[in-house]
């Protein structure tokens, strides 16, 4: 709790959270504290080249479990999104350190760049990169929504290393979370055995109008790119209650040119974030919003144009790692539910090389990307607790190809 709480000393903001964007100074502030305490615990630390740190305990032989997950931030984020998890694998290596407990295989704590995708697109960037499920070159060539380019600002901050992408394929992979939803609270359950997680679809949609002078432009005559947007906005939101189920759809992001209270807009910029467990049911609603802007365009004379920031299928986890988290959790006298994830998470990307799954905990009023956000610490300290016999229990799942 006590390096939880220093880190959120770095970059705060009103209200408990913090301000974190990927490879921002901030973050390297967060990085360097955060690689200090990997330090103390003695892990060997490596760096990759899109600035993935690993901190392994070298203990017995073989391949790593590993755990981890992120320490950047929304511009908005809580204090536990993401860094719960890494202090807690840390906490996890410590505690059998201090206790003469020693694997047989080594454990490992990874943070991974940019997870948020606040910064830069797509999101879990670092460890998509890592599985090699993104070349290296092009994560270096992303360029973020302050128009910086990924490598130069991971050479600025001097975490641009020199271990090797794709990396290093752990024996299995766990990774700790707040749920960041309300369905643990709600059914009055402590731990999520995940089973799963959504799939992902942003895109960036741009619109682009007729500018012009917002008193003497009659409405008959109006190319309004303001309008489409707010168009499609409610569009989504109609689209995702009349789909149902584990829909969601969001627009996250507006920005109107020249945003003037006295200028019809020339063009405007908005996000869209479509997720569902289905992939199926994922790309109909993405070809219906595709339709809905080939339609709201002819009838406003707007042009519009898109383009894919990420795009992800849903993921399922490992029985074997799903099954050990929910004995663990049980066994350890906890309530537990298998659950998927509305989050996307770096465990998603390791689980394309190994065995991986995640360990929810609850989030108070379902609460998350906002600074608000809050899980009691006897929660977080349960958490922590299967984490550790998990990852111990993980070096002795049996090897798979
Ligand atoms: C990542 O944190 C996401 O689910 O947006
Ligand atoms: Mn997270
Ligand atoms: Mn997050």
């Amino acid at each position: 709790m006590s390096r939880i709480n220093a880190l959120a000393e770095i970059a705060p903001i009103e209200g408990g959270g913090n301000c974190r964007l990927a490879l921002t100074d901030e973050d390297m502030h967060g990085r360097n504290l955060v690689v200090d305490w990997m330090r103390d615990c003695n892990l060997e630390i490596s760096i990759d080249a899109v600035g993935n740190i690993i901190g392994i305990w070298n203990v017995g032989s073989g391949a790593p479990v590993m755990s981890g997950s992120h320490i950047d931030t929304v511009r908005t984020g809580g204090r536990f999104d993401g860094c719960y998890g890494v202090l807690a694998a840390l906490e996890v290596i410590e505690t059998c350190q201090q206790a003469g407990v020693t694997p047989t295989r080594p454990l490992a704590v990874g943070i991974f760049t940019d997870e948020e995708g606040a910064r830069f697109a797509p999101d879990m960037l670092g460890s998509l990169v890592y599985v090699g499920g993104m070349p290296l070159e092009e994560a270096l060539d992303v360029i973020a929504i302050d128009g910086a380019k990924l490598g130069d600002e991971l050479v600025r901050i001097g975490y641009s290393g020199v271990a090797p992408c794709p990396g290093l394929v752990p024996h299995a992979f766990v990774e700790l979370h707040i749920e960041q939803g309300p369905m643990l609270e709600a059914n009055g359950v402590r731990i999520g055995a995940v089973t799963s997680v959504q799939g992902i679809s942003w895109q960036e949609v741009k619109i682009m109008g007729q500018s012009n002078h917002a008193g003497t432009t009659p409405m008959s005559l109006r190319h309004d790119p303001a309008l489409v947007a707010a168009e499609i906005t409610v569009f989504i939101r109609q689209l995702a209650k009349e789909m149902g189920g584990d829909q969601v759809c969001t627009v996250g992001k507006i920005d109107i040119h020249p945003n003037l209270t006295n200028v019809v807009a020339a063009k405007a910029t908005i996000t869209l974030d479509v997720r569902n467990t289905d992939e199926e049911l994922l790309k109909l609603a993405e070809s219906k919003i595709a339709n809905y802007l080939q339609v709201v365009a002819s009838a406003e004379g707007v042009k519009i144009t898109t383009r894919e920031l990420a795009r992800f299928e849903p993921v399922v986890f490992d029985d074997r790692v799903i099954d050990c988290v929910e004995k663990i959790a049980k066994d350890q006298g906890n309530s537990v539910q298998r659950m998927p994830s509305g989050a996307g998470h770096d465990a998603q990307m390791l689980a394309r090389v190994c065995p991986s799954g995640m360990i929810f905990v609850p989030s108070v009023k379902g609460i998350s990307h906002n600074p608000a956000e809050f899980t009691e610490t006897v929660d977080l300290i349960a958490g922590a607790n299967i984490l550790l016999h998990t990852m111990l229990s993980l070096t002795t799942l049996e090897a798979t190809n």
